[in-house]
């Protein structure tokens, strides 16, 4: 089964963590330290916090930028559920805002239109590594002190406008789970240009105590020790950063790779009856190319968009579904109707991730592409 996701790990990846299991260090340290500072470096901003996981990331970004018990977070039903989960975990308000056909980003006019005096934030997600419109998103918060933390599980090595994604928004998000663009086997990070989000994250952290773990431990802070909130156990080890250093040192060199094979699946679904890729959108940006989806038009073909999903997967393509938009789910059912959000609600009849990752070969997009033509064509229904 040619899988939708696959991580590239190379012996420096393995040298690295051997280097740090003989190190005696494996808790958060020095490795961490360097991978958050040559994250800030290669997203262009002067703080980053680096985590157990994006969602624990998100948690601590939206907690720093000041969002509290009853506040209306508006964000897209087009995510993995975690970005709604931790709006949940605050006591917040997630609000759902559709999101654009070409590219599954959520859809600045609908978002202004759900802001009202409760909106603390925005939270937007570069879907499959394609940047939002950040110029309107930012203006909407600008204008009536709303926070822009941004969802860029998808999205790390993407710019818009010149600009790299985390250098935008108040905070933005990464995810390192091993689908991701970098792994870290598990982790994620924030990053920042604000201090005092930093310094606030970086407490919340590691239980809200007022000194970094790496300080306690490697006696460079004082022994004693003061609790000041209560934060969280959302550290990372040095074991997860010792990958994380040498995945950001390939990332552009493995995003580049994404971006080929993006562009040959474009070519070759182009004599494919009934199947599309997401589109592009009106304004400069780079793509980070995390996944690769099409829509499918179910309308005319016997199977629906699981039972497509079934067939490549029978033909060895391990296709995906990225996402069951979050309104659809039993816990968010509540809080929009499927006729306030018609573009997510009908992408999910369609939707379908087709295998992206660095080391595919040419080859293997000629026969992900093969494979849903036979499907597609055995399908179609004839009235
Ligand atoms: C859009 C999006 N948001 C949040 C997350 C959560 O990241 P993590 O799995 O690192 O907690 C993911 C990935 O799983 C994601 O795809």
């Amino acid at each position: 089964m040619l899988p939708y996701a696959r991580p590239t790990i190379t012996e420096a990846e393995i040298r690295e963590v051997e280097e740090c299991l003989r190190s005696g260090w494996l808790a958060t340290g020095p490795r961490t330290q360097r991978f958050e500072e040559a994250l800030a470096a290669y997203t262009g901003t002067s703080h980053c916090v680096a985590t157990s996981s994006g969602t624990a990331a998100l948690h601590l970004a939206l907690l720093a930028a000041g969002v509290g018990p009853g506040d209306e977070v508006i964000t897209t039903p087009m995510t993995w559920v975690s970005t709604a989960n931790v709006v949940l975990h605050i006591g917040a308000v997630p609000v759902f805002a559709d999101v654009e056909h070409a590219t599954l980003n959520i859809d600045t006019e609908r978002v202004e239109a759900q802001i009202t005096a409760k909106t603390r934030a925005i939270m937007p997600v570069h879907y499959a590594g394609l940047p939002c419109d950040e110029d309107p998103l930012l203006g909407l918060c600008r204008d009536r002190g709303i926070a822009l933390v941004e969802d860029a599980a998808h999205a790390l090595g993407a710019s818009y406008k010149g600009r790299p994604i985390g250098s935008i928004g108040d905070a933005t998000m990464f995810s390192f789970h091993p689908a991701k663009n970098l792994t870290t086997g598990e982790g994620g990070a924030l990053v920042t240009n604000d201090p005092d989000l930093a310094a606030h994250a970086r407490r919340l952290r590691y239980h809200g105590i007022d000194q970094s773990p790496e300080n306690r431990f490697g006696g460079r802070g004082p022994a004693s020790y003061d609790v000041v909130e209560a934060g969280f156990k959302y550290n990372i080890s040095d074991l997860q950063s010792a990958i994380g250093l040498h995945q950001l040192a390939k990332l552009d060199e493995r995003n580049q790779r994404r971006g080929e094979l993006a562009g040959l699946y474009r070519q070759q679904l182009a004599g494919v009856e009934h199947a599309e890729p997401m589109g592009d959108a009106p304004y400069t940006y780079d793509h980070a190319w995390h996944m690769m989806v099409v829509r499918a038009d179910t309308d005319v073909l016997s199977l629906d968009r699981d039972g497509l999903v079934q067939a490549l997967r029978d033909r060895g393509v391990g296709a995906g579904v990225h996402f069951v938009p979050l309104h659809l789910q039993t816990l968010y059912r509540n809080r929009a109707r499927d006729e306030d959000l018609p573009v997510a609600t009908d992408a999910h009849r369609r939707i379908l991730t087709l295998p992206l990752f660095p080391d595919m070969r040419d080859e293997d997009v000629a026969f992900v592409v093969g494979a849903l033509r036979d499907v597609i064509d055995g399908c179609i229904r004839r009235t």
